[in-house]
C-alpha cells in the first residue's frame, strides 16, 4: 500500500529522511481523478528522481464560486492504487484546514502572462493556482516539479512563479496524453455526455488543422476566424478563445512567424474544455 501524508510534519518528516540521504525528490502535484495524463507525468518525475511525491488536493481557491469544485471528482482509493502501481513513493493529500487556515491572508499574484486567454474567463483562477502551487511547493521542496503542457498557460504562470520567488525548482514540462481519437484526457471529460464527448472529439481535429494552416505563416485572423466558425458547427456551445499567441510571453500573434502556440478553450453543454498545440 502507498504511505500517504495528512500533514505538512507528516510529509516534511519523510522528505526530510530522503534528503539527509542525499536523494533527488520528484514532485507531480494533481486534483485527483488520476487518468493516463497524470501518470505520464509521474513517469517523468520518476526517470528525474529517487524518490515521488504525488499530492491530491481539489484546491478550492482556484473555483470562481460558479465553478465546479463541489462536483469536481473525488475518487482517492482509486488514485491512490494507480500511483502504488507506478511506484510513487508518498501521496501528499493535505486537508483544507491546514492548507487554507482561517487567518491566512496572502495570495500569490503572477501578473503579465495570467492577463490574456484563460485570465479573462476565469479571473481569480490563477491566483488560487499560484497560491496553492507555491505553499506546496515550499512544503515538498522538491528538486524537480512535473507540470502538464495541457495546461499551457497554467504552466508558463508556474515556471514564472518558480524564477520570481527564486524557489530552486526545476520546472519540467509533461507533453499532452490524448486519447485515441485525439481528446485530450482531463479529468472533466468525465462530466461529457456521450453526446458532448462525440462533439468534443472535433476540438483536438480542429486544432491541427487550424495549426497546419498557420504554420504557412500568413494572416493568422481568417484561419482562426474559419476555426471558431467549423467548432460551432461541428456543436459547441460558446468558443471562448481561439488564439495564437508567442509561446514563451502568450503575447497575441498575427503570423506564426516565431515559435507559437494555439490555445482554445470552447464550451459543450455545461462543460469547459480547453486545448492547445505547437504551432
Ligand atoms: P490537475 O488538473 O489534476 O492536473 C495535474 C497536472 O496534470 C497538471 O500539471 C496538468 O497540466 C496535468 N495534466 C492534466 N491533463 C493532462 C494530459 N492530458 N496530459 C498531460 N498532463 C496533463 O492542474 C491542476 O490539477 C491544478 O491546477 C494544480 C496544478 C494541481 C494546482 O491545484
Amino acid at each position: 500500500p502507498l504511505p500517504a501524508a495528512r500533514s505538512i510534519a507528516a510529509l516534511r518528516q519523510t522528505v526530510q529522511s530522503w534528503r539527509t540521504a542525499g536523494l533527488r525528490i520528484g514532485f507531480v502535484p494533481t486534483m485527483g481523478a488520476l487518468h493516463a495524463g497524470h501518470l505520464s507525468l509521474v513517469e517523468l518525475a520518476r526517470s528525474r528522481a529517487d524518490r515521488v511525491v504525488v499530492s491530491i488536493f481539489v484546491n478550492p481557491t482556484q473555483f470562481a464560486p460558479h465553478e465546479d469544485f463541489t462536483k469536481y471528482p473525488r475518487q482517492e482509493m482509486a488514485d491512490a492504487a494507480k500511483l502504488a502501481a507506478f511506484g510513487v513513493d508518498l501521496l501528499y493529500a493535505p486537508v483544507v484546514e491546514e492548507m487554507y487556515p482561517a487567518e491566512a491572508a496572502t495570495t500569490v499574484v503572477v501578473d503579465v502572462v495570467t492577463r490574456r486567454l484563460d485570465g479573462v474567463f476565469r479571473p481569480t483562477h490563477f491566483a488560487g493556482v499560484a497560491t496553492i502551487v507555491a505553499k506546496l511547493l515550499n512544503q515538498v521542496r522538491p528538486d524537480v516539479a512535473v507540470f502538464g503542457e495541457k495546461d499551457y498557460q497554467q504552466l508558463l504562470v508556474v515556471k514564472r512563479l518558480a524564477a520570481d520567488l527564486d524557489l530552486g525548482v526545476e520546472i519540467l514540462p509533461g507533453p499532452t496524453v490524448r486519447e485515441a481519437d485525439g481528446l485530450a484526457m482531463s479529468s472533466r471529460n468525465a462530466y461529457l455526455s456521450p453526446e458532448d464527448r462525440a462533439i468534443a472529439a472535433s476540438l483536438p481535429a480542429t486544432l491541427q488543422l487550424v495549426a497546419a494552416q498557420l504554420k504557412g505563416g500568413g494572416d493568422a485572423a481568417p484561419i482562426l476566424d474559419a476555426g471558431r466558425s467549423q467548432l460551432l458547427k461541428a456543436g459547441f456551445r460558446e468558443i471562448q478563445y481561439l488564439d495564437l499567441a508567442d509561446a514563451q510571453t502568450l503575447e497575441p500573434l498575427a503570423r506564426a512567424d516565431r515559435p507559437a502556440r494555439l490555445l482554445v478553450a470552447a464550451l459543450v453543454g455545461q462543460t469547459r474544455l480547453i486545448d492547445n498545440v505547437a504551432v
